[in-house]
């Protein structure tokens, strides 16, 4: 399929694209000298291996070995066809695509691209509705009640069902929706006798976006007091609550702004939010955090300020929420609401700027702890205490800053009359017994502390290394290239290697400057692609000189003689065998020529 695009439109689009920056939308990236680190969006990690270098344009991953070009990032990454990536990027840089035949060209499946585009038409239905007509006047006047402005109307694409059984089914027939399509997709319901109802009718919407900014779902609030509350779309290949945060694709921008994001319960606070000037903000769907979403985060951000209700089930939540989003990594503040409210009933209550300073001065972890602990035990009773104290000084001993710890320190010695020298003993304590616990696991995990960045493959045999090092630099130096054409041709001893400088050779005579990024599209194979990649991230050193490429040539070429060697010898003695003289003397001979060559050589 990659065939009936141009390949000078595949490389328009590839360059109107700086892999630093498509990469940078999805994982958050640190500058460390001339590459970018940051933890591989392809496996579970802890210390960033994942690398992406800005002027070969390409990326790698030290730990699970991935690497590629910014098209196949996204392949990977969205699980997009090559077509569906090239679009993507075409749309982000501006370059404009000869029409395709779509249809053979997308992953998604055709019954999941029809939801898509149902979904699509449904909002600006609702949202429509909504705004301009009779039907939606009631949806409107809930939104204007809560306070919501037309602005945020508009941003987050609000609507409203008309309150009608067949309005919505009716008018997706229209446009040619299959039946079966809309309930799959959760956008119509057969009610008894098998009419097409809409399960939204009469409830304000409130579209869910993917982190693409497609809307998967849809959230539909009662404007009465009926039950349930809220209903969502059910579950599908594209929709999964457990993976999706509500608002992740416009808040993008500003958590990176901010390195920071505030994580709501619901779609209400984080519109409230918005208006509140709060823009950084993504919710869950009225479920607790999961593993996937913390993860997530993670990836994108190193602050999450936690600001759910603040009632009784707000706070253990907020609890589980925090444990998980620290053992993912994140650093965890939480914004405490007092109870009674949530964050859209205290911006209501208390304004804009009150909410602001909230958020700004959101608590650590390990003070709200301190508070939140204390509902187990009765602090009057002196055992009590004493465990409570245990307990903080648990949670104390995973805090790495030493000012933080002692800061936390003092409070408790001053609160419950203890020397701070004591506590302090006892938070090293702990820290050893974590260590140590730390260092049984880490045994047989998969990523080490120590960064493995630029290791060389130390257990490769030297012309191995020899013929990896020299293909590194070949693409990035025509002129090496050109040499080791002229003086080693494809003799390489690695069959992969062959392969790979044949494609090289071919690449530059077809005129192209050294661009390792552009060069792996031009190989057909996904393992070759890899190796390139591979070689390119982790095979080079800043310049090389005429006298290096000479060894490296004489390493390569005295091991193919030596090889040969070996074979004769086999030769010579299955010869030997067959009681064949004549044919063994010829073998010594030939041996002893290919000897004095490799003599030569060295
Ligand atoms: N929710 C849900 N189904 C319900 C209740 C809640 O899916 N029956 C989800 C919604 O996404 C909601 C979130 O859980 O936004 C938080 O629930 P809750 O705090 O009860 O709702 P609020 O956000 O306060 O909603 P509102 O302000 O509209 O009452
Ligand atoms: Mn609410």
């Amino acid at each position: 399929m990659q065939k009936r695009i141009p390949e000078e439109v595949v490389d328009r689009v590839r360059k109107a694209n700086d892999i630093v920056d498509v990469v940078g939308e999805f994982v958050q990236l640190k500058r460390q000298g001339r590459n970018f680190f940051g933890l591989c969006p392809f496996h579970d990690e802890q210390t960033p291996s994942f690398s992406v270098t800005q002027d070969k344009q390409i990326f790698y991953c030290f730990g699970c070995k991935k690497g590629g070009n910014v098209i196949s990032f996204l392949m990977e990454l969205e699980n997009y066809t090559f077509f569906e990536a090239l679009r993507f990027l075409a749309e982000r840089g501006g370059v404009e695509l000869p029409a395709i035949n779509q249809s053979e060209e997308t992953a998604t499946s055709k019954i999941s691209q029809d939801i898509l585009s149902a979904n699509e038409w449904l909002t600006k239905l609702y949202h429509h509705l909504l705004k301009y007509t009779k039907d939606g006047k009631d949806g409107y006047k809930y939104f204007k009640q809560r306070g919501i402005s037309d602005e945020s109307i508009d941003a987050f694409q609000l609507g409203y069902a008309p309150n009608s059984r067949n309005f919505t089914a009716d008018f997706l027939n229209k446009k040619g929706f299959d039946q079966h399509v809309l309930i799959k997709g959760g956008l119509i319901t057969l009610q008894a006798g098998n009419e097409a109802t809409d399960p939204f009718r009469g409830r304000v919407i409130f579209p869910i976006r993917n982190h693409l900014g497609k809307t998967v779902a849809f959230g539909g609030r009662t404007i009465t007091d009926a039950h349930p509350k809220y209903i969502n779309s059910s579950e599908n290949e594209l929709f999964q609550k457990s993976k999706l945060l509500y608002n992740f694709d416009l808040a993008r921008t500003h958590i990176r702004k901010e390195n920071e994001v505030v994580l709501f319960e619901g779609q209400m606070d984080v519109i409230s939010a918005y208006q509140a000037g709060v823009k950084h903000a993504v919710a869950t769907l009225g479920t607790s955090l999961t593993d996937f979403q913390a993860r997530l985060l993670k990836r994108y951000v190193d602050v999450v300020v936690i600001c759910y209700d603040g009632d009784k089930a707000g706070l253990e939540a907020t609890y589980r929420a925090a444990s998980l989003l620290r053992k993912t990594g994140s650093q965890v503040k939480i914004a405490l609401l007092s109870d009674g409210y949530d964050p859209d009933g205290y911006i209501k209550e208390y304004g804009a700027q009150a909410f602001q300073r909230l958020i700004d001065n959101s608590d650590t972890f390990i003070s709200f702890y301190m508070q939140y602990l204390k509902k187990d035990y009765n602090m009057t009773n002196e055992s009590d205490r004493l465990q409570y104290i245990q307990k903080v000084v648990e949670q104390l001993a995973k805090v790495n800053s030493y000012v933080e710890r002692e800061y936390y320190l003092r409070d408790l010695s001053k609160e419950y009359h203890l020397s701070l020298d004591t506590l302090t003993k006892e938070v090293d304590k702990q820290r050893q017994k974590q260590e140590y616990q730390k260092d049984k696991r880490g045994k047989n995990r998969y990523t080490s502390t120590k960064q493995p960045f630029y290791q060389e493959k130390k257990l490769l045999p030297a012309f191995h290394n020899a013929e990896r090092r020299l293909i590194a630099y070949m693409l990035q130096d025509q002129s090496i290239a050109d040499r080791v054409q002229h003086e080693l041709g494809i003799d390489l001893n690695i069959d992969d290697h062959k392969i790979i400088v044949t494609h090289l050779y071919g690449f530059y005579e077809e005129g192209n400057e050294p661009d390792v990024s552009l060069f792996v599209e031009r190989v057909p194979d996904e393992r070759l692609k890899q190796l390139v990649i591979e070689i390119a991230i982790t095979s080079v050193g800043e310049n090389i000189s005429d006298e290096e490429i000479s060894d490296y040539i004489r390493t390569i070429r005295s091991h193919a003689q030596a090889a040969n060697i070996q074979t004769y010898k086999q030769q010579q003695k299955m010869a030997e065998k067959q009681n064949d003289p004549i044919k063994a003397a010829e073998i010594a001979m030939q041996m002893i020529e290919l000897k004095k060559q490799l003599k030569n050589i060295k």
